[in-house]
């Protein structure tokens, strides 16, 4: 429950009618309900705030939102950008042990008033590792999604700036935002950042930022789920592997996994081909989910553009074979 304080203030601007402070004492009840980890409830309350009684449009409040998004000084760029979120645990195909591990940690998050009666965190910062396609913002946006927190992307491109200092205050608006607002912030393809930390060649600025978001990750102590990815995790020293909670590793679909991945992007399509079939499936092989996807969309447009009510197995391999041509 919100605190005394801001409960008299909400009622007696209700009495008063006077609408702004009315707003005011709501959005510290939504603030301080978000900070005991009540997103769903400060997320309805939300809803309640700028639905349609108080004549506030979601478009409108949106634009709310992402202008109070901090921007570099330097060029004026956002720092970081908000994302939809609308994708759920059932929407991703992973390996067991990482699907095991993505729903301990919603679920650790969702339970995070126990852990903390018990003097313990929810795991707060983590490392998605693996080859691009397999699903790590995926991944992040369900992890959003399953929280009802908002997913903000950092944009490492205006972060990192030419100027002498200004990485390290553009760091810090990051980590300031996400410390004030509960969010899942995901820091994509981190060791853009990191990787040139041992590099003998002198890049001053670079390694004075990478060890300004080092200090920041480890001196963080807000609510937001911190995500980093990477790609190549080979590049990642120790350093900055200690200071993550957990780390998820997104692999390159198996065999089982691809028939999964086919059957998921293929529902409600009418087939002539199984979702299962062994050989089908092998057509696949090495290719990462991302792929796989585009081409199943491309087997699903000939299939339109050809007049077809049925998907057929020459449509996948019209498809695949165009994949190739791009390679
Ligand atoms: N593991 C997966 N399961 C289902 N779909 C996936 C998976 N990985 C990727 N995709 C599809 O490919 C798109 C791009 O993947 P993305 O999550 O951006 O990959 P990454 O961040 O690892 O490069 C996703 O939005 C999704 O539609
Ligand atoms: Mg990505």
């Amino acid at each position: 429950m919100a605190s005394g304080k801001v409960l008299r203030k909400l009622i007696r601007a209700g009495v008063e009618g006077d609408i702004s402070a009315f707003k005011a004492a709501s959005q510290s009840v939504i603030e301080e309900e978000r900070q005991k980890q009540h997103h769903l409830l400060a997320s309805d309350l939300e809803r309640l705030l700028y639905g349609a009684q108080m004549g506030i449009s979601a478009g409108a409040r949106r634009l709310q939102k992402v202008s109070e998004l901090p921007t570099s000084k330097d060029n004026g760029l956002t720092l970081l950008e908000e994302r939809s979120v609308v994708r759920e645990e059932k929407d991703i195909v992973l390996s067991d042990d990482t699907q095991t591990l993505l729903s301990e940690i919603v679920h650790e998050h969702n339970r995070a008033d126990v852990l903390r009666s018990y003097g313990m965190q929810p795991a707060q910062k983590l490392l998605f590792c693996g080859p691009s396609g397999c699903g790590k913002t995926l991944a992040a946006e369900i992890i959003a999604h399953s929280l009802s927190l908002p997913l903000v992307i950092v944009r490492l491109d205006s972060v990192i700036s030419s100027f002498l200092g200004e990485t390290a205050s553009n760091l810090r608006k990051v980590f300031d935002y996400v410390s004030q607002h509960a969010v899942v912030a995901l820091f994509d393809e981190f060791d853009a950042l990191a990787k040139d930390r041992g590099d003998a060649a002198d890049h001053g600025e670079l390694k004075r930022s990478v060890n300004a978001v080092l200090q920041m990750l480890d001196s963080y102590r807000g609510e937001s789920l911190l995500i980093a990815t990477t790609n190549y995790e080979s590049l990642l020293d120790q350093a900055v592997w200690r200071r993550f909670d957990e780390t998820l590793r997104f692999e390159l679909p198996n065999l089982e996994q691809i028939k999964r991945l086919l059957a998921l992007k293929l529902s409600g399509i009418r087939r002539e081909v199984e979702t299962d079939d062994h050989e089908l499936a092998n057509l696949f092989k090495g290719m990462s989910h991302a792929d796989i996807e585009r081409v199943l969309r491309r087997a699903v447009k000939e299939m339109i553009l050809s007049g077809r009510e049925f998907l057929q197995r020459s449509h996948i391999d019209e498809a695949l074979k165009r994949e190739y041509r791009h390679k």
